[in-house]
């Protein structure tokens, strides 16, 4: 039986490392369509929202300076705001889960098992939970013998951070499985567009605004490589939370 739709709610949003790159385009998103979505990030700059939204939409956003590993903190945002849908992007890239694969942990796994605890607790507020995994969960083309990967192959991340995107995928089919969380996980690619500029990957966006200036670049890593403009990635995260899906794929 396909489950019952939920009855129309008033959205409320809040996201999770919205300071970062594709968080600050999901905001812009969100107020061009007039909502008043909430950031929860430890960051005390904006350089990536003050990029790309004008100041009449930046006083449309609200903010709650907060770390994703301090469970508390998350939890009573979400309850006080009654917040419905949470997107949960804040983590750290791949070069400092490898420089520091315990803080890595730390902030990608436990940071992502506050999210979903909190969406338990909350489940009769919170609808939905979006998170952000990636295709690191895969690892290089010379693991799977240099041909092309279907999205059901192995898990084979070659990454701490990879492997911690991997471990979040299995927690939430457990949090859905014991507990009836719904949720759905992305794996972007190499996501380009204005705001990138951390992380291998960041090396085609740098290329591009190099080009522009008229300046040399190179990129530091080579091969095949799908880019995903950050605006068509935002707006996916955002169907995504407002899909009315239950639980989540069991199995690849
Ligand atoms: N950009 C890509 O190409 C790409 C590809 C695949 C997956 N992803 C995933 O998408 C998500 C967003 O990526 P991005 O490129 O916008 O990242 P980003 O590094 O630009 O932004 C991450 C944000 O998380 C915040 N953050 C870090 N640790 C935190 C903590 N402990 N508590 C609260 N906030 C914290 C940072 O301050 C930052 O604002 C991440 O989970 C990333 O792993 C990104």
């Amino acid at each position: 039986m396909p489950p019952a739709p939920h009855p129309p709610d008033n959205p409320r949003y809040l996201i999770t490392g919205a300071k970062g790159f594709i968080g600050a385009w999901i905001v812009k998103n969100l107020v061009e369509r007039g909502e008043r979505p909430w950031i929860f990030d430890q960051d005390p700059a904006c350089h990536r929202l003050e990029a790309i939204l004008s100041r009449e939409a930046f006083e449309m956003v609200h903010f709650v300076r907060g770390d994703v590993t301090d469970f508390e903190a998350l939890d009573r945002a979400v309850a006080d705001l009654g917040i419905s849908r949470l997107i949960h992007l804040a983590a750290l890239q791949v070069p400092l889960c490898a420089a520091d694969p315990r803080r890595g942990a730390e902030v990608n796994v436990v940071g992502t098992l506050n999210v979903f605890e909190v969406a338990r607790r909350r489940k009769d507020q919170v609808r939905r939970v979006v998170y952000a995994s990636s295709a690191a969960v895969f690892g290089p083309e010379e693991f799977y013998g240099g041909r092309s990967v279907p999205e059901g192959a192995s898990l084979l991340p070659g990454t701490h951070y990879g492997a911690f995107k991997q471990c979040n995928e299995a927690n939430a089919r457990v949090f859905a499985l014991d507990h009836g969380v719904s949720s759905v996980g992305l794996r972007p690619w190499a996501v380009y567009g204005v705001g990138r500029d951390v992380g291998i990957t960041s090396g085609p966006t740098k290329a591009i605004k190099a080009a522009v200036a008229e300046r040399p670049y190179t990129i530091r890593f080579s091969g095949g490589v799908d880019l995903q403009y950050v605006n068509d990635t935002a707006r996916i995260f955002l169907k995504c939370a407002e899909a009315d899906l239950a639980g989540t794929r069991p199995g690849p």
